[in-house]
């Protein structure tokens, strides 16, 4: 699969809260988002503005010792994963490929890096990494048949 490369610089929390505002809009089910990016980067941070801008009015938190959750919206559930504590892929992996196929599902897992062998060829990859106290660097990672989500972001 061909893979596409972009990057762009948030100034600030409400920027980052722009992005993830549109990508929530553009998700139709069946995707796949792995956010990648050391601790405090902004990754649960972006996911609270996903998960709002689909239209789910549910409480977002850290996943970090339940390893998932998931929150309701009108079109979708989003299943949110966090692996930072996980060291088996083994217990999870079954979970998230009934996941990838499913249209109804959305899935966006922090800290997927160590765990590529389960992660789908077809998901964006978003890097964020702090140039200051708050502003982001972002690198955006995905293929041709992703682009529908992040057409939106470049403008
Ligand atoms: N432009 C910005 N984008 C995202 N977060 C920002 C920005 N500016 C400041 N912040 C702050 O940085 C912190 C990011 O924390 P967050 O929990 O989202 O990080 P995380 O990447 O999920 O960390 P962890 O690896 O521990 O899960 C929040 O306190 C947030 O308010
Ligand atoms: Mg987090």
């Amino acid at each position: 699969m061909n893979q596409n490369k972009f990057e762009l610089i948030l100034n600030s929390l409400s920027e980052t809260n722009n992005l993830g505002a549109k990508l929530g809009k553009s998700l139709i089910g069946g995707e796949v988002v792995e956010l990648s990016g050391d601790l405090g980067s902004g990754k649960t941070t972006l996911v609270k503005s996903i998960v709002s801008a689909s239209g789910s009015k549910e409480h977002v938190s850290s996943p970090t010792f339940v390893v998932s959750k998931e929150y309701k919206t009108p079109k979708f559930t989003i299943h949110h994963y966090d692996l930072y504590r996980l060291d088996d892929e083994g217990l999870i992996a079954n979970e998230l490929s009934d996941h990838y196929i499913d249209d109804n599902s959305v899935t966006i897992i922090e800290w997927g890096s160590n765990f590529s062998d389960v992660l789908p060829e077809r998901r964006v990859i978003i890097k964020l990494s702090p140039i200051s106290e708050n502003a982001r660097r972002v690198e955006i990672t995905y293929p041709d048949n992703l682009e529908y989500l992040i057409k939106e972001l470049r403008a």
